[in-house]
């Protein structure tokens, strides 16, 4: 989960990270107001999940309360690279000397955690990765030792930071990676982190990403998640733990696991190329204890997805053998009564498949149709939603 700027400023305040006052604003009289407040000179911030916002003429320096509004107006409502900017930050001005480039994240590739730096800061970065990519300095982080004050140090040498802001910038390094860990994050990016005519280091500008797999340890970080922008369907399948991600196809997935559901995924989109190019469209692991009740919030999911025409369950009956799967989607049909409008092809394998298929074969479900392979299954399936 990404947060937006004012999000992560207010996580770098709790750390100790040296950032300025921030008020959010929904409205041009809101920043007026705001700017009124925090006095002098501020900059009026588009607040959008986005890059590039400087560039974009998201970022405005004004120096009275009316300019303040007239640079809300101007910002609010404006389109930065697909993202409409329904607020804006006004942030107290920094007088700045200097801007600075750094940031942490997980390298996947290397199991590791990496650290970017540079002392050439600013909205080039980009530019400079590619032109000059000495001058961005990559540190391997341990995740097992962290950033201790000796290692921020080493960090900020490789950046290029002269001796004497070295220092300075340091300790600010070891509270970001404290905002890293200590949040579970899996990037933490300050572009720019300034040193002011004051000789102050300042995080300007912050992007904040969230393990969502590590949500469970913190609670805080449901009241950081941006409602309005989440998929209704996600969000249902979310309240009722399922593994779900909205895809653009017409024929709805259900397996067990998730390499199954993934290659479930790629022989239904093999199979729609022979049936007018139709697509899967989802991602559902329901994973082990395929229950009734399970099967039927899946399923509800998945029928309220007005693109879908066909659905496909694919179930390996493992330690969840197949009887009690047939059984789940028996009861499912139950549940959802007309709700389930949608036809059903279902291939079951594996533990008590017989005793499975037999449940299915009694029921007698107009909208059920067996498959015995994956292959067959998904062609049935993509025919059907081709239809
Ligand atoms: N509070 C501030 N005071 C003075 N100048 C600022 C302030 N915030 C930002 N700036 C200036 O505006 C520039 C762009 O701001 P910022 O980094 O927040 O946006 P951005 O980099 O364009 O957006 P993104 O990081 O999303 O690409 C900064 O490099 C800095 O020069
Ligand atoms: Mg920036």
């Amino acid at each position: 989960m990404d947060l937006f700027e004012y999000q992560a400023r207010d996580l770098f305040e709790s750390y100790g990270v040296p950032v300025l006052a921030g008020i959010i604003a929904d409205s041009p009289a809101e920043a007026q107001a705001a700017a009124e407040k925090i006095g002098g000179t501020v900059v009026v911030k588009a607040q959008v999940k986005a890059g590039g916002r400087g560039k974009a003429g998201g970022v405005k320096v004004v120096h009275t309360p009316e300019d303040a509004f007239a640079a809300a107006s101007a910002i609010l409502g404006l389109d930065i690279k697909g993202h409409t900017v329904k607020r804006v930050m006004v942030a107290a001005g920094a007088r700045i000397a200097q801007e600075f480039y750094f940031s942490v994240l997980l390298d996947r590739a290397n199991r590791s955690y990496l650290s970017l730096c540079s002392v050439e800061g600013g909205m080039e970065i980009e530019e400079l990765a590619v032109e000059r990519p000495d001058a961005l300095a990559r540190i391997e982080i341990d995740p097992g030792a962290g950033v201790d004050l000796a290692k921020a140090t080493e960090i900020a040498i490789a950046g290029g930071f002269p001796a004497e802001l070295v220092d300075k910038v340091a300790p600010v390094l070891v509270k970001l990676y404290e905002v890293y860990k200590g949040e579970d994050a899996t990037l933490v990016e300050v572009n720019p982190l300034v040193l002011t005519e004051d000789g102050d280091i300042v995080a300007l500008d912050g992007k904040v990403s969230l393990d969502e797999n590590a949500g469970f340890r913190h609670p805080a970080h449901a009241e950081l998640e941006d409602a309005e922008a989440a998929d209704p369907l996600e969000a249902k399948a979310k309240l009722h733990d399922l593994n779900y991600v909205k895809l653009d196809g017409e024929v709805g997935i259900i397996g067990n696991g998730a390499g199954l559901v993934m290659s479930t995924l790629d022989v239904v989109a093999y199979a729609g190329e022979r049936h007018g190019g139709v697509k899967p469209a989802n991602f559902l692991d329901i994973g082990g204890g395929a229950s009734a009740e399970v099967m039927a919030a899946g399923l509800d999911v998945i029928l309220g997805d007005e693109q879908v025409k066909s659905v496909f369950v694919n179930v390996f009956g493992g330690i969840t053998a197949c009887d009690a799967v047939a059984n789940g989607i028996v009861g499912a049909l139950e549940v959802l009564g007309d709700a389930a409008s949608k036809p059903l092809v279902v291939r079951l394998d594996g533990n008590k498949v017989e005793e499975g298929r037999a449940i299915l074969v009694a029921a007698a479900h107009p909208l059920v149709t067996l498959a015995t392979t994956m292959d067959e299954g998904a062609d049935k399936a993509a025919e059907l939603a081709s239809k």
